[in-house]
Formats: structure tokens, sequence, C-alpha cells
């Protein structure tokens, strides 16, 4: 892992948040390269989601939360971890953190029994913060979906099955952060809600099981990596009838990437105006608070259901923690060189070309670079770079550790014959390629 670290660091893809007072631990930033990675994972995620099928429709809603939307859905109540503290030197710790019932700090023993503490983080709306602005930054993104169901089935008559995906921030107040992007304060979810006829959960939850595996895979994680783990009925959380989460192994062990829970009719249940005109199975407290029913007519029987939910949500930060894990090559070359190389799948590399002068300071190579770069940025696969360092050699090895998968080189064949050499960051092979033909072999290229 420290290896990955400070490949992060030394290449821009992640910095310790506000680093230069010192860091706040559990908060990172993306720098220039880890910002193409993650939206290029979320692009991808949002594509195999919304666009390459015919039921599902997205949602981006606000972070700040209504504290009854956080009442209702339970959040207040339990969204808590267990915590115990350390009498001596006052440290707090996840209670499941501390096995052999030693503070891991000084080794006492002396500690608090387990207590429940809440992990959402509190603001308030309004000038006067006197407790009746009260609102949470959301905890999950799953919550504004529900209170979002009416207004999505009225503006896009959908009828079951159908899901709503949303990609967003969440914020947990974990008392201890940990492994780098792993466990965090702030972080990313890639969360979709697939509503389904009650009696056909088990069903579904078993299809986007499988459905969640091929994409990983798709990003590189391989099969034998991700295993597939039921939660036990006591872990489940307090809206989940059975959860499967993909645990894969991160470089500090194995841990949850996804979770996949069958949520039942227990959200939309609770948040429902009226519970009482439907069947809803899930136990729910009484609402008093909201204006909307939240259920859907049935188009065979033309009875009202409070749908039950199957929630595939992912982690966006825990998702390129393992990417770049997976990616992360150190290889011994034929010369007796080693080089750092970064396999991503294309897809995700952050930069899809480099363009690169054989000479820094030759205008009519810098001019053609130019030109080819503007070429390929054109055809929106993601972003190309001019690389005037002058240094072919130098340009490979950053290229290498930064996962560009193509670089290409303008020299004096270029001007004199209107050629190019391309480069693979794998195979470290070139070939020779006319250069009105690149813009061809690069659309190819990024289509496999
Ligand atoms: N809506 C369901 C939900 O939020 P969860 O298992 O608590 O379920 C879903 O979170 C995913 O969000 C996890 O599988 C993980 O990838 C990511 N996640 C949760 N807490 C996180 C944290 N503190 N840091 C980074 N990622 C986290």
């Amino acid at each position: 892992m420290d290896d990955l670290v400070s490949l992060c660091k030394r290449r821009g893809f992640i910095f310790q948040s506000n680093e230069i007072y010192g860091g706040v631990q559990g908060l990172y930033d993306y720098g220039p390269l880890g910002v193409e990675l993650k939206n290029n994972l979320k692009q991808s995620w949002w594509v195999s989601m919304v666009y390459a099928r015919d039921d599902i429709e997205g949602l981006d809603a606000s972070i700040l939360t209504h504290p009854e939307v956080l009442q209702y859905s339970g959040h207040q109540e339990t969204f808590s971890d267990p915590m115990i503290d350390c009498k001596s030197c006052k440290l707090r710790w996840r209670a499941d953190d501390l096995t052999d019932k030693k503070c891991p700090a000084c080794g006492s023993t002396d500690l608090t029994d387990p207590r429940p503490f809440n992990l959402m983080f509190k603001t308030s709306l309004g000038p006067v913060d006197d407790g009746t602005g009260l609102a949470y930054l959301r905890p999950e993104t799953a919550q504004q979906i529900f209170t979002n169901f009416k207004n999505i089935i009225d503006s896009t008559s959908r009828s079951l099955p159908f899901g709503i995906a949303q990609i967003g921030k969440a914020f947990r107040n974990e008392i201890t952060p940990r492994n780098f992007l792993f466990r965090v304060r702030e972080f990313e979810q890639m969360e979709m809600e697939f509503f389904v006829k009650p009696g056909t959960d088990e069903e579904w939850l078993n299809k986007w099981v499988n459905e969640r595996i091929d994409w990983w895979i798709k990003q590189g994680i391989p099969e034998n990596k991700i295993i597939k783990q039921e939660v036990p009925k006591k872990d489940l959380a307090h809206y989940s009838k059975a959860t499967i989460d993909l645990m894969y192994e991160f470089p500090h062990g194995v841990e949850e990437l996804e979770g996949i829970a069958n949520r039942t009719d227990f959200d939309l249940g609770s948040h429902s105006k009226n519970q009482e005109e439907f069947n809803i199975s899930a136990k729910v407290n009484k609402n008093i608070a909201s204006n909307a029913k939240l259920a859907i007519q049935d188009i065979e029987t033309k009875e009202w259901i409070v749908p039950y939910v199957i929630e595939p949500s992912a982690g966006v930060d825990r998702g390129v923690l393992a990417i770049l894990n997976e990616a992360y090559k150190l290889e011994k070359l034929e010369d007796g060189k080693e080089r750092i190389v970064l396999t991503f799948q294309p897809h995700l590399a952050p930069i899809k070309a480099a363009v690169i002068p054989l000479k820094k300071n030759n205008e009519s190579l810098v001019d053609v670079a130019i030109g080819l770069k503007n070429k390929l940025q054109a055809l929106g696969l993601g972003r190309v770079v001019v690389e005037n360092t002058g240094n072919i050699g130098k340009s490979y090895r950053k290229h290498d550790e930064v996962g560009t998968p193509l670089c290409m080189t303008i020299d004096f064949d270029s001007l004199e014959k209107g050629t190019v050499t391309i480069r693979d960051r794998d195979t470290m092979k070139q070939e020779i390629q006319s250069i009105d033909k690149v813009a061809d072999y690069f659309k190819e290229y990024f289509k496999k």
C-alpha cells in the first residue's frame, strides 16, 4: 500500500486533504489524474446503469437533508457504530477494532463498554444557529431517491420494475478513518434503487449481484478477487432483509467493495403518508409528516402497491483504490531495469494518449504534435496531452506510471513521410502509422 500511496501523491492522483495545515484524517483530495480516473469510473457506472439499459432513470439530489427524512429512514435512531473509549489515553475506537480488548494506542485494558455513536454530520440552515434549521449531510445517497419516488414516476410514467440511479457525496463521521481511501469521512457512492413487485425481490437480488460482479470485472478487478459474502442476519442494516456484500482483497485485507441489499418496502413505506392504505410488510414507524403516497399502481391488477427495493450500493473511492491496486505493477525489463506501470483498462485511463514531439524546441514538430492532439481530443474519448519535454525515454516512463495506454512520437519522419510512432503501454511495442490514420486507430483502440 505504501508504494501505491506514494505514487498517487507523486503523480497527482490523490493528496491528503488540507495538507498545508497539517491535514485532516479521513479526507482526501483527487489531483489532476485522480479526478480523471474517478470521473471515468463514475461514467462507466452511469453508462452501464442509465444508458445501456432501458429501465433506469438518473437523479442528482441535494446533499443537505431535512431531519425528518433521516428520522423516518431510521438513521437518526440507528445509524451508529458501537464505540469504546480508553479510560487511560481517552482515545475512542470502533468496537470491532478492539478484538483483544486492549487499547491499540496505549495498551490499557481499562476500557468503557461499547456505546453507540451516531455517524451523521449535522449542520444548520439559515442565519440563526438555534437548532431550528437543523439539517444533515446525507450519510447515503439513497434517501433522496426514495423521497423523489413520486416525482420520478409522475414525470416519466415508469412501471415496475424500474430503477433510479444516483452518484454523489455521502458523509460519515468515522471515528477511525483508515487504510487510505478505504474508510473516509467524505466519500462518493454510486447507488441504484431498483423497484420491484413484492415476491420478485429475491430473484432480482441475485440478478443484480451477478450484474455488479460482471461490471467490476470490466473495470479490471479479477473475478477470483471478488468474494460474494452473505451478511449474517444479526449484522444486517435496519432496513435490510438480505444483503450480499462483494468483498475484495484490498492491500490491507478482504473488505467490502459494494453491498447489494434487499431493502424490501421499508424505505418507501417509511416515507409514505396514509401507510394504512397499503399492505406494507416491513415494520415502519407511523409517518405523520410526509405529504406523498409512495406507491405505484400495478398495471395488471390495478392494485396500489409499495414496491420492494433492491439496492446495489458501491463506493467510488473504494472502487478507485481497488482499481489502482490491481493496475499497479512493478515489472522487470529485459535489460535488467525496472518500470512501474499502471495497467488500467483503457476506458479508465486518466490520459488516453500522450503526443510527444521528438525535440522540445522544434516548432514544426511541436505544431504537428499540437495538431494531432487537437484532432484526437475532438473525438471526445478522454484527455489527450502534448508531452513537450524533449525526452522520449522519460516521457514513456512517466506515462507508464500514470497508465497512459498510447504514446505517439512526432519525429522528422512525421514531417517528411507523414508518419507517427505509436507505443503501446502494456507490450511496449512500437508501430509506425500514417498520421492520417491515427484518429481511426485511436477510435478502434478505445472501442475494445
Ligand atoms: N445505501 C446503502 C449504504 O450506504 P453501506 O454498506 O453503508 O450501504 C455502501 O455503504 C458502500 O459505500 C460501501 O460498500 C462502500 O463501498 C462505501 N462506503 C461506506 N462507508 C464508507 C466510508 N466510510 N469510506 C469509503 N467508502 C464507504
